[in-house]
């Protein structure tokens, strides 16, 4: 049965939603939003800020003490969540940190392909003493070399049993059309021993625009799973090997079923 009040993850991605434009499917976004509250991230990187709507959703539901770090390449395009006085990002690299009630967003302005943004988001973590990224939200270019690219760089600061997130993974004659290839990364990490996968889809026969939205966006989650240590050097042996998917697999049932409750979608 679903739920009949919708509690404060559906309404805040309603007022994302319907106040500030967020270009998300409310099923899928709502469902990531319990994931990473599940999760209890304490640091969390999004490449593709756009507007701030989703970074603002993310930070209402990560602890107080995680650091949120968002990159673009471009300053904000409308009128988002952020404080209207904070908007103008244009021409620095390292904006100052957007306060919200519920603790602060570091934003950075730089293309996400470029290895110096990665030492700057390094940097950031450093000074707040963070050596690795248990969420890392990929919805920047969506070219298949700018998702491979954005995941080539970043996707090595994500800690074991961390999650790498991205939109848009639908394969869709719309998203061939329009020259999106996260599908075709995705593809490859679903058949990828190194993570476990599982999609969040809104299946529903709704419409976005003229489009139905069972042939939109969709989320995959990747979970990072330990690598499998060399027999030699295993200690256990066999078993301790054959012990590693049953891990990685608990955890993930363990994260996404909390993430699979709910309304709507499969
Ligand atoms: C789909 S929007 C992000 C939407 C946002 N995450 C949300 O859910 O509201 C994609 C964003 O990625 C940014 N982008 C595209 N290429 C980029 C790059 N190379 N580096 C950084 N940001 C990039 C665009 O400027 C755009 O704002």
């Amino acid at each position: 049965m679903g739920r009949v009040m919708p509690d404060y993850i559906d309404t805040l991605v309603n007022e994302m939603i319907d106040d500030y434009g967020l270009t998300q499917l409310h099923a899928e976004f709502s469902r990531l939003l319990r994931l990473l509250e599940e999760m209890q991230p304490r640091t969390l990187v999004e490449i593709g800020t756009a507007s701030g709507e989703s970074s603002w959703a993310f930070r209402q539901i990560v602890p107080a003490d995680c650091l949120v770090i968002t990159v673009d390449i471009k300053p904000v395009v409308r009128a988002g969540p952020f404080p209207t006085a904070r908007n103008g990002f244009g021409g620095v690299h390292i904006a100052p940190r957007i306060v919200t009630p519920s603790g602060p967003i570091h934003r950075i302005l730089a293309d996400s392909h470029q290895s110096s943004t990665r030492t700057l988001i390094e940097a950031v973590m450093a000074k707040h003493g963070r050596t690795a990224v248990d969420a890392l939200f990929i919805d920047g270019d969506h070219s298949e070399e700018g998702v491979r690219a954005d995941f080539a760089l970043y996707a090595p600061l994500v800690r074991e049993g961390g999650v790498v997130a991205f939109h848009d993974i639908v394969d869709s004659p719309y998203n061939e059309a329009v020259g999106h290839g996260v599908h075709r990364l995705w593809r490859d990490l679903v058949l990828d021993a190194a993570w476990d996968t599982r999609e969040i889809k809104d299946r529903s026969d709704r419409q976005w625009g003229d489009r139905p939205v069972a042939q939109l966006m969709g989320i995959g989650v990747a979970i990072k799973k330990e690598p499998a240590e060399p027999l030699a050097a295993a200690g256990g042996g066999v078993r301790w090997l054959a012990y590693q998917p049953v891990f990685a697999a608990r955890m993930a049932a363990h994260l996404l079923g909390r993430a699979y409750q709910g309304s709507g979608g499969s």
